[in-house]
């Protein structure tokens, strides 16, 4: 006979099968709904939102109701729209909280909108430089290239490198007090030039004013260009040793001195500005102790360092300046060799198939270790005097380890794949089906190699997501490392921007034994990246010649810059499948896509601002074809400078 089970002193009627399943559906239901309810109040924000981990990943078609239902993806509108937050295919929303959330949809509500850290606001630096004076064509191109260097190597610092002329001067109301006592007082052209200088900048507001042969030299994260980008300088200040390579002032500050300056006695005497406003005096200036990051290639400087090249300045001021130029470049490009003593990472997770892939960064890497060409090529920057010269037999060290490693002294070049390419490069498949990848694809298994060593096993996607953003994105991370896409093509002009020198277009590299001289030019290939055997098996060389045709492939499934699609239907329903199946490696590479955009997109919007600006002067010349100092050069184009004393 069959239990009689009583409940509050009743007998419980018995229920048939039917009656039990029809209950137990009736309590989940209930219990999906109250945790549905409940939950938003239990669930604290901020970085325990990692529970939208890949856990919930869930085939696309049922992702949307799901996304608006859960109440710990909270925000129920999209946030709003930013300035110049959309490049092609991509776009972003720059936010503080950007290492609040693994997964950016959870805040963008939009799967191609990537939450991105806030764009740091550029500090900007001027120079002046008198562009009204009649040069001829060389002497002009020769100084528009080491303008364009100035700009470039403060752009990659973290600056907003802006080059004064004499029309900032005279928007000065002082200037035309200054015209009124000309006639009377024959001023020296150096002091003319000097108070030109002041002038603009007071009419900047003041901030910083440096020549443009001063250059920043030295760790992204050095204190004093933490300071100077700051952009918050309470006292005029100068460095001792750098005469008058660099001046940081709040405005009044400026505008005491140069009301000091046109007032002085001594102004009909003075050589320059500092002598006119007697900066022998006390408290005139805050002098700084001699700067450690920043490098001053002025008249004294050169003569007393870098002889052939004062020398060379002296017989010819084109093939002076063109090799004052290429000395500061190499100067440049060793500081950075020489701040990564370790040398380049080419990391290559999932290293057995992935040579090809890499071969792009690979390359990167070997240029990044040429020597440059310098006129004095063991010769090392003004403010490092004992650094370890580039040796071309000895090059900076290339390595390509499966995993990413933090270290200071390491710079890290990446290639991120999107899933869809590590997928059919890890299993040498043509073809992808949506019950492969879920039945026998792993789940993220890039970014769980790339970030084995930081994190180890057993840790989910958020985490590991978030570690990579930070690598890629924060502040120290961006100075040490860059992530290139495995599907585009390497940014050339972006590069040099970013590492502030031009990279070489040849590569360097040991050639292990060899004792014949190698062949120059294209024909010498570099060799493919290495690989490591503690990385695991090595592809043979059948296997190496199926990677070129797959990457093609992939990336017609995966789309190319613009975004154009030549994907069929069935490729895109696989791209989307493989897509839910690894939403971290998916936000990976969309993340690295975003950042390298905003990069590009913040340098274009600069040039256009900085083009109107050359514009808005009367420019009418023709920049040079193919220089990307255009701007500059047709700005240049209309007379150049004399305000050297070199
Ligand atoms: C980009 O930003 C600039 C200001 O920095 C603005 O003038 C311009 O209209 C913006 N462009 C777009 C397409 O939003
Ligand atoms: C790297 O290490 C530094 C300091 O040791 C730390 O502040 C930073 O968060 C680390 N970055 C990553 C991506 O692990």
């Amino acid at each position: 006979m069959p239990k009689q089970y009583v409940l509050f002193g009743r007998p419980v009627p018995r229920l048939g099968t039917r009656h039990t399943s029809l209950l137990l559906v009736t309590i989940s239901l209930f219990a999906v709904f109250s945790l549905f309810f409940m939950l938003p109040s239990a669930i604290p924000t901020g970085p325990s939102l990692q529970i939208a981990d890949h856990k919930f990943s869930i085939p696309k078609s049922f992702k949307s109701p799901w996304k608006s239902m859960s109440p710990w993806k909270a925000p129920a509108h999209e946030p709003p729209r930013q300035m110049n937050d959309t490049s092609g295919e991509t776009s972003w929303y720059s936010n503080w909280k950007w290492l609040s959330y693994p997964f950016s949809s959870s805040v963008t509500l939009d799967e191609n909108r990537l939450l991105l850290p806030d764009l740091l606001e550029r500090t900007p630096i001027y120079c002046y430089y008198d562009n009204t004076l009649e040069k001829d064509k060389e002497s002009r191109e020769v100084e528009s290239d080491l303008l364009l260097s100035w700009r470039r190597a403060w752009w990659a610092q973290g600056f907003k490198p802006i080059i004064l002329g004499p029309a900032d001067a005279m928007k000065n109301s002082k200037y035309e007090e200054l015209q009124k006592l000309l006639p009377e007082k024959k001023l020296d052209p150096t002091l003319m030039t000097d108070l030109m200088r002041w002038l603009a900048w007071e009419n900047m507001g003041g901030g910083l004013l440096a020549h443009y042969l001063l250059f920043p030299m030295g760790a992204y994260n050095d204190p004093l260009l933490t300071f100077l980008r700051r952009g918050e300088y309470p006292k005029l200040t100068r460095w001792k040793d750098l005469d008058e390579g660099l001046f940081a002032a709040p405005k009044a500050d400026v505008a005491a001195a140069v009301t000091l300056a046109t007032a002085s006695p001594k102004l009909k005497s003075a050589k320059d500005f500092l002598e006119s406003i007697g900066a022998d005096k006390e408290n005139a200036f805050a002098v700084d102790e001699p700067p450690k990051s920043l490098a001053f290639y002025g008249a004294r400087q050169l003569a007393a360092k870098y002889s052939k090249v004062a020398e060379a300045i002296t017989a010819s001021h084109v093939k002076g300046f063109t090799a004052l130029n290429q000395l500061i470049n190499s100067h440049l490009h060793l500081t950075w060799q020489n701040l990564f003593s370790s040398g380049i990472a080419v990391v290559k997770p999932l290293p057995h198939h992935t040579t090809h892939m890499i071969s792009p960064a690979y390359e990167l890497a070997l240029r990044l270790t040429h020597c440059p060409e310098s006129p004095l090529p063991s010769s090392c920057p003004p403010n490092l005097l004992k650094c370890s010269p580039c040796v071309a037999a000895h090059p900076m060290k290339v390595s390509t380890p499966s995993n990413y490693e933090n270290t200071s002294t390491l710079y890290t070049i990446g290639t991120v794949p999107h899933p869809y390419t590590a997928a059919s490069l890890s299993s040498l498949r043509e073809e992808i089906s949506i019950s492969w990848i879920r039945r026998d694809s792993p789940r993220d298994p890039w970014l769980g190699d790339l970030t084995k060593r930081v994190l180890g096993t057993g840790v989910s996607g958020g985490p590991r997501v978030l570690r990579f953003k930070q690598a890629v994105a924060s502040e120290l991370g961006a100075a040490h490392s860059l992530w290139l896409l495995a599907e585009r093509k390497l940014p050339e002009d972006l590069v040099n921007w970013h590492f502030g020198f031009p990279v070489p277009t040849e590569a360097t590299w040991a050639d292990e034994g060899k004792s014949e001289t190698p062949v120059p030019g294209p024909e010498r290939r570099p060799p493919p990246p290495p690989h490591d055997p503690k990385d695991g098996p090595i592809a043979t060389p059948e296997e190496l010649a199926l990677e070129p045709a797959l990457l093609s492939k992939a990336l017609t499934v995966v789309g190319d810059a613009k975004g154009k699609l030549k994907a069929t239907k069935e490729q895109v329903a696989v791209r989307e499948a493989i897509e839910a199946w690894n939403l971290a490696d998916t936000e990976a590479w969309r993340f690295a896509r975003a950042f390298l955009a905003r990069k590009a997109v913040e340098r274009e919007k600069w040039e256009e601002e900085e083009a109107k600006y050359a514009d808005g002067m009367g420019s009418e010349k023709k920049p040079r074809a193919g220089s990307s100092s255009g701007v500059l050069d047709r700005w240049l184009d209309r007379g150049s400078s004399k305000d050297k004393k070199d």
